[in-house]
């Protein structure tokens, strides 16, 4: 958040919005962590989204209620034993006055304020039962919002997926210490002999910021195995090493980069042709985006991009705008384009599509199309990334029927000449803006001569 003075201000505006949406009370868990293997040893506490969005703070077993502007935080002091482990933590008044609280109260107190509130299910077990006993209904995370709780969740969504300017500014800084991670991976890379030590270096300056990675990073020469969190590989010249990896700010706003670079600092020939296909793809797509556009086509684009570029390297054959229509892009491209991105890596994925997909849309049953986790006309203040990629995954392509029924339209044998190209993936941040859009992670090189002087 800005800053002290101004956190109140932010949290006061964004309820403010809220209540021109809706017209009763909101209850929002920031939930509670959960013991790794004995009670006193935890996993890191990670708060509930939405209780961020309106609180601030990344508070262990807290409650915000919000009605009209009026502010309402509910949490225990901490037991005074607790400063002998813990030292000495902000009292609840402390962190009422920090985010403009009209009133504090005990958690004990917490069920006289609950009548004909909504509230939104929290992922910890814990607390999604406390939600359910105290409002007396089903709060699940794994369903789809009823009643006063879905037109809840649609409030949310519809201030969420606007990012405002303090939103940004959190978004910007993420975006930066992503961008020093990457460039730190590239530098580590000579003198690494497995993936374990390029996560390392990446994640070192996404510590040393007082920050934590917004999802598990990716480092990989695997990176066919789309979400491969192993990192106990030895690197070879000949590999190429894929990089996921995204800060997030103590507030919670994430950043999702990828970049993908030769271990040896110079891609093979057959590498560079399909790099250059990939950064073709991801080129286009952020030329086209602009409020207006949509999401769906701006996928659409990349597929017609890779399928294009296949076709000229002799690996597919036919009209491109053929193999597109049939999916053939998808044995290579088999994910979306992108996604939101916000508090969450996917943002508000716990809602399930409800923020990806606009209203009375749903996803499509073809092949590849199928995995788009957004489908909406671009607005400013969207924030989405643009991750375009292609991989030899083999259980796409060793799938005997797919040899079979693709046996012309794919040359396999030219396709053998490519085995040193696992996984390429190339991925931006860009804010649709009144004027086009704005890549938050420009600053981070993708051309491939940029790239290969970096890991040099
Ligand atoms: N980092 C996960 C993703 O790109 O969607
Ligand atoms: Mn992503
Ligand atoms: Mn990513």
């Amino acid at each position: 958040m800005a800053n002290l003075t101004s956190l109140s201000e932010i949290l006061l505006s964004r309820r403010q919005k809220l209540a021109e949406l809706i017209d009763f009370p909101v209850v929002l868990w920031s939930g509670s962590t959960t013991s790794r293997n004995f009670p006193a040893n935890l996993f890191p506490f990670r708060a509930n989204s939405h209780f961020l969005y309106f609180a601030g703070i990344p508070q262990e077993n807290a409650v915000i209620r919000l009605e009209g502007s009026n502010l309402q935080l509910f949490m225990d002091d901490p037991h005074p034993s607790s400063t002998l482990w813990h030292g000495e933590t902000p009292s609840r008044e402390e962190i009422a006055a920090k985010i403009g609280a009209d009133d504090a109260r005990p958690m004990s107190e917490l069920k006289d304020f609950l009548a004909d509130a909504a509230t939104i299910a929290v992922q910890d077990a814990p607390t999604w039962t406390q939600q359910s006993q105290l409002l007396d209904r089903w709060i699940l995370p794994r369903q789809l919002p009823q009643g006063i709780d879905l037109d809840l969740a649609k409030a949310i969504v519809s201030l969420r997926i606007i990012h405002d300017e303090s939103a940004l500014m959190e978004l910007r800084k993420s975006s930066a210490v992503s961008i020093e991670a990457h460039k730190a991976g590239m530098s580590a890379t000579k003198k690494a002999a497995v993936e374990a030590e390029i996560r390392a270096a990446m994640e070192a300056v996404i510590m040393g910021h007082n920050m934590t990675t917004a999802y598990a990073s990716i480092v990989t020469i695997h990176g066919e195995i789309l979400h491969n969190i192993h990192y106990h590989h030895s690197l070879q010249p000949g590999d190429l090493l894929l990089a996921d990896v995204g800060a997030e700010t103590e507030s919670g706003w994430a950043a999702d980069i990828t970049r993908t670079w030769p271990v040896s600092g110079t891609f093979s020939s057959t590498q560079r042709d399909i790099y250059d296909i990939v950064l073709a793809a991801h080129d286009t797509c952020i030329e086209n985006i602009a409020p207006g556009m949509e999401y769906r086509d701006i996928h659409l684009i990349a597929a017609m991009v890779i399928a294009e570029g296949l076709v000229d390297l002799g690996i597919l054959r036919g009209k491109p705008e053929d193999l597109v229509k049939m999916d053939l892009h998808a044995l290579f491209f088999p994910h979306g384009i992108g996604h939101l991105l916000g508090l969450d890596v996917h943002d508000m994925e716990d809602l399930g599509d409800l923020a990806g997909y606009e209203e009375g849309r749903t996803r499509s049953d073809r092949f590849g199309l199928g995995s788009l986790r957004l489908n909406r006309s671009l607005q400013p203040g969207m924030l989405v990334t643009i991750e375009p990629g292609f991989y030899q995954v083999p259980t796409i392509l060793n799938n005997p029927k797919t040899r079979n029924q693709y046996q012309y339209l794919v040359n396999w044998e030219r396709l053998e000449q490519f085995a040193d190209v696992r996984g390429i993936r190339i991925e931006d941040d860009v804010l649709v803006t009144e004027e086009g859009c704005e890549v938050l992670t420009a600053t981070l090189p993708t051309q491939a001569e940029e790239i290969e002087s970096l890991v040099s």
